[in-house]
């Protein structure tokens, strides 16, 4: 399919993608924007669809389905609009989400930067990207258009961070600082242990036991719903030796065939921009507590579709994200 353009600044009309001979090639924009290529092969945008996590899905295996290209190897956000699902791209899936699926326009590639539609080389001509401004490449619903289908876009308008004023954060403004595109998401343990914080204090026959998570602008976890949170409390023996679970809570937004998928009831992930509590009471003894928060990227095993189980707990892909001893 070859959708048509609207005339560009200079030169003749263009359309999406298909106009965009090999320029539609992250290599061919290396030669003048090598530092961001260079992030973008770092980033997961990039692996989008070759990402050995996506053929582990045993509907997925061998890549057969196609549907996911939709998000995994998309043709450019701005042909549909921002906030709408991408068409699927039949040319080179295995470059994943590439620059001209977040960028080109009809009429050249998108920068968020008033006055793009000037930007020159050094010797005066427009570069053969054309940017062009758009300042929908700046907001959240840019992200959206793959980034809400669990909701993402939609917590973050829930916390503060949305607020107009002092405190508001674009998902860009967290995931690309210095407009980088190496954008760190669950595969990045110091990300992760920003996003939620633990701490554990007395309070009279009790222990408080909070998770803080207002350094992340949505749900923790948020988006894919394998990732899940777990918060355990024991209480430990002299010898440091847990004797006993007094509390454990798991974090997480269960598959749509799971129980409690299929509506919001049975989301436990914790809300973002808050700090959450649990009491606990103090063990008699007077012995020690130990708060452990743990991360999973992918708890199911390889089982036939539908019959995956998320309860497994293999400690060997648990990441161990904080822990207190005390009070
Ligand atoms: C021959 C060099 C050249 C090539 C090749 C090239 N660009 Fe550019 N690009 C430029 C120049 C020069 C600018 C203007 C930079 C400035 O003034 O800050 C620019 C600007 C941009 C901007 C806006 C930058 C901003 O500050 O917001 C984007 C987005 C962009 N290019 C994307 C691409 C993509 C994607 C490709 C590959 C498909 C590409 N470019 C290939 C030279 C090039
Ligand atoms: C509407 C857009 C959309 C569609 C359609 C989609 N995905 Fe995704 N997928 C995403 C986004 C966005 C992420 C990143 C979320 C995150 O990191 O939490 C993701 C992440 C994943 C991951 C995790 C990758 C990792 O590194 O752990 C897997 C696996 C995955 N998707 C599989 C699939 C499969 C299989 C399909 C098709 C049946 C599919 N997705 C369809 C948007 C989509
Ligand atoms: C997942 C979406 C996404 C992908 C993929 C992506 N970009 Fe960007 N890019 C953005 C956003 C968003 C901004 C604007 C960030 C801002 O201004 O806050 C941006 C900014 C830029 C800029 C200006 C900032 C700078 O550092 O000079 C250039 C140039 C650019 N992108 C080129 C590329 C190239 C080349 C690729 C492919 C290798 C690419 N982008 C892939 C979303 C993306
Ligand atoms: C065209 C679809 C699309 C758009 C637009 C998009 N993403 Fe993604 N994003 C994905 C997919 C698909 C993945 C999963 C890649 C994988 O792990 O295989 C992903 C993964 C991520 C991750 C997780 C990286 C990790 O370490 O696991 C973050 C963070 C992220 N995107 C942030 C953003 C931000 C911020 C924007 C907006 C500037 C954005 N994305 C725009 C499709 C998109
Ligand atoms: C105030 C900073 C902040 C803002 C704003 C923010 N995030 Fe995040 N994001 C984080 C932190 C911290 C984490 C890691 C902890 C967590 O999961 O909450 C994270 C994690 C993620 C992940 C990783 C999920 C995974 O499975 O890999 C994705 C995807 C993501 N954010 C997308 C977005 C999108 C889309 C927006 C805009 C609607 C956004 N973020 C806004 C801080 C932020």
């Amino acid at each position: 399919m070859l959708v048509g353009g609207a005339p560009g600044p200079s030169g003749p009309p263009r359309g999406f993608l298909e106009d965009w001979p090999e320029g539609m090639d992250p290599a061919t924009c290396r030669a003048c924007h090598a530092a961001v290529v260079a992030d973008w092969e770092a980033d997961f945008h990039s692996k989008a669809r070759t990402d050995p996590e996506m053929d582990n899905m045993v509907l997925n295996k061998g890549f057969v389905q196609t549907d996911c290209n939709s998000c995994h190897a998309p043709r450019p956000v701005f042909e549909r609009g921002l906030a709408v699902t991408p068409a699927r791209r039949e040319l080179h899936p295995e470059r994943g989400v590439d620059c001209v699926s977040c960028h080109a326009t009809a009429e050249g590639m998108a920068s968020a930067k008033p006055g793009a539609d000037r930007m020159t080389l050094p010797n005066g001509s427009r570069p053969p990207c054309r940017p062009v401004y758009r300042p929908g490449l700046g907001i959240p619903e840019h992200c959206g258009s793959c980034h809400n289908q669990h909701g993402t876009v939609d917590q973050w308008r829930q916390t503060s961070y949305a607020e107009p004023g002092e405190a508001y954060r674009t998902c860009q403004a967290c995931h690309m600082p210095a407009r980088s595109h190496r954008m760190v998401g669950a595969h990045d343990l110091p990300l992760l242990r920003s996003g939620a914080k633990l701490s554990l204090a007395a309070a009279g026959a009790e222990a408080v036991v909070s998770v803080d998570t207002r350094a992340t602008a949505h749900n923790f976890p948020t988006d894919y719903r394998t990732r899940f949170g777990l918060l355990r409390v024991e209480a430990l023996g002299g010898d440091g030796v847990a004797t006993g679970l007094l509390l454990e809570r798991k974090f997480r937004q269960p598959f749509r065939h799971e129980p409690g998928g299929s509506d919001a009831s049975g989301n436990t992930q914790v809300k973002g921009d808050t700090v959450h509590e649990w009491r606990v009471p103090l063990p008699a003894d007077g012995g020690k507590l130990r708060a452990r928060l743990f991360y999973s990227l992918r708890p199911y095993n390889d089982a036939p579709p539908g019959e995956f189980t998320t309860d497994e707990l293999d400690p060997t892909k648990m990441l161990l994200l904080h822990e207190a001893t005390g009070p």
